[in-house]
C-alpha cells in the first residue's frame, strides 16, 4: 500500500512539475504585466522587431503615466534578446528634443515606430508615425530616423506626407485636383463612391498623402515597403521606399479604399504576402482584418477575421502592431498586438500570439500561455 502511495505521489509530482517547467520561464503570457531584465514592465508599445546579427531588438513607445501618456514624453525605447522570452533594456535610442517648435518636441505624438537594417548603407533605419506638438493628429506625418548602431541613437532626417504630386498606380479616379465636389454626409454611399474615386487623394494631391498608423516591410529582394493609413484613415496606401530605405519612390497603390483600416502588419509566407490590420475606434479593441496579395503592389484580397474562439470579435482585447517571422524555425510567426491602456498608457499590455495555419491561410486563437512547441519545428 506505502508503495502505491509513494508511486502515486512520484506520478502527481512529475507531471505538476513537468507542467511547471513547461509554463516557466520559457513561455509567453499574452496579457500579463511581462517584465525585463531589471524586473520593470516593457515599455515599448505600438511596436516592431528587427532582428540582427543573432538578436531581435524590439522598438516601441515608451508611454508614461496617467491621461496624457499617450504623447511622446520619452521617445522610442529599444529592448534586446536572444529567445524572445528575455529582454534586456537598451535604453532610449529615439530621443524627443526639448527645444520649442523642434518636430519632435516633447508632447508630440510618435506611434508605431519600426526599424530596419539596410544592407546597401550599413545603416538602421527607423520610421514612426508622427504628429507635432498640439496639433492633434491633423499633420499626419511619417517621419525617419537613422542611427549607425542598432541601439542607436538616431537622428531625426525629416518628416513626409508621403507622395506629394502623384497618382497611385491602380488609380482610376479622376486625375484633376481642381475638381469641385459638394460637400457629402460621411454615411452616405455617395461619400463612399467619392472616397473610392479619389477624394482624398485629389485633396492631398500637392501636400502629399495623410499618413497615421504605419508599419514597414522589406522583402526578400531587399526592397522596402511602407504601409499606412492614409485618406482620414479610411483607405490604405502601400509605398515603395527608395534603396537606402530613406524616402518615397513615388510609386505607390490604394488598398481597400473606404475600408477604414487601421495597425497594418505585413509578413510573407509561402510567397504571399499576408497583412493583418484593425478596424478604427481608437484606442478600444474591435475586430482584426485579414488579406493577401501575390505581391506587395498587386492585388489585395480581403479574407476575413484571422480570429477565431472567445473574444474573436475584439482581436482579443488588443491591436495589431507586427508580425515576428521566429529565426531558424521555418513558417513560424507571432502576432504582436497591444491591449492599450488609455488612463494610464504605461501599464498598457502585449498580445503575443502564435500564428497557426489552416490550408496555408493564417488565424489566431487565444492562449493563455504557450511557447515554441505549438510550431512543430
Ligand atoms: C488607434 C491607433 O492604432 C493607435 O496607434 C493610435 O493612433 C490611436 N488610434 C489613437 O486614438
Amino acid at each position: 500500500m506505502k508503495k502505491l502511495v509513494g508511486i502515486i505521489v512520484a506520478v502527481i509530482a512529475f507531471v505538476f512539475f513537468g507542467e511547471l517547467l513547461a509554463n516557466g520561464e520559457g513561455d509567453f503570457f499574452p496579457g500579463e504585466k511581462w517584465f525585463d531584465t531589471d524586473s520593470i514592465h516593457i515599455n515599448a508599445h505600438g511596436g516592431g522587431v528587427c532582428y540582427y546579427d543573432g538578436i531581435y531588438f524590439w522598438f516601441g513607445e515608451h508611454k508614461t503615466s496617467g491621461r496624457g501618456g499617450n504623447s511622446a514624453q520619452v521617445g522610442v525605447r529599444c529592448y534586446s534578446s536572444v529567445n524572445l522570452y528575455d529582454w534586456k533594456n537598451e535604453g532610449v535610442v529615439l530621443n524627443v528634443s526639448s527645444a520649442e517648435g523642434s518636430e519632435i518636441e516633447k508632447g508630440c505624438v510618435i506611434e508605431r515606430p519600426k526599424v530596419v537594417y539596410n544592407k546597401a548603407t550599413g545603416r538602421f533605419v527607423m520610421w514612426f508615425h508622427l504628429e507635432r506638438k498640439g496639433r492633434g493628429y491633423n499633420d499626419a506625418y511619417t517621419a525617419v530616423a537613422v542611427s549607425d548602431k542598432i541601439t542607436g541613437p538616431y537622428s531625426f532626417v525629416k518628416s513626409v506626407r508621403p507622395n506629394a504630386g502623384t497618382w497611385p498606380l491602380d488609380y482610376s479616379g479622376v486625375r484633376d485636383t481642381l475638381i469641385s465636389t459638394k460637400k457629402l454626409e460621411w454615411w452616405t454611399p455617395e461619400f463612399n463612391d467619392a472616397v473610392n474615386d479619389g477624394l482624398f487623394v485629389r485633396r492631398d494631391f500637392s501636400k502629399g498623402q495623410m499618413s497615421r498608423d504605419m508599419t514597414l516591410f522589406v522583402d526578400d529582394d531587399g526592397t522596402a515597403y511602407h504601409i499606412h493609413s492614409s485618406e482620414e484613415n479610411l483607405t490604405l496606401h502601400i509605398s515603395k521606399l527608395t534603396g537606402d530605405y530613406i524616402s518615397f519612390t513615388n510609386e505607390w497603390i490604394r488598398v481597400f479604399p473606404g475600408g477604414h483600416n487601421e495597425a497594418p502588419a505585413v509578413f510573407k509566407y509561402k510567397n504571399r504576402y499576408f497583412m493583418i490590420t484593425s478596424g478604427c475606434t481608437g484606442w478600444d479593441p474591435n475586430e482584426a482584418r485579414l488579406a493577401v496579395a501575390d505581391s506587395m503592389m498587386g492585388h489585395w484580397t480581403y479574407l476575413g477575421n484571422p480570429c477565431v474562439g472567445e473574444d474573436a470579435n475584439k482581436t482579443f482585447y488588443s491591436q495589431s502592431t507586427y508580425v515576428l517571422p521566429v529565426a531558424g524555425k521555418n513558417d513560424a510567426f507571432i502576432f504582436m498586438a497591444d491591449r492599450w491602456n488609455p488612463s494610464n498608457p504605461i501599464d498598457g499590455r502585449y498580445v503575443w500570439l502564435p500564428l497557426m495555419f489552416n490550408n496555408d491561410v493564417p488565424y489566431l486563437k487565444w492562449f493563455e500561455s504557450w511557447n515554441f512547441n505549438v510550431f512543430h519545428d
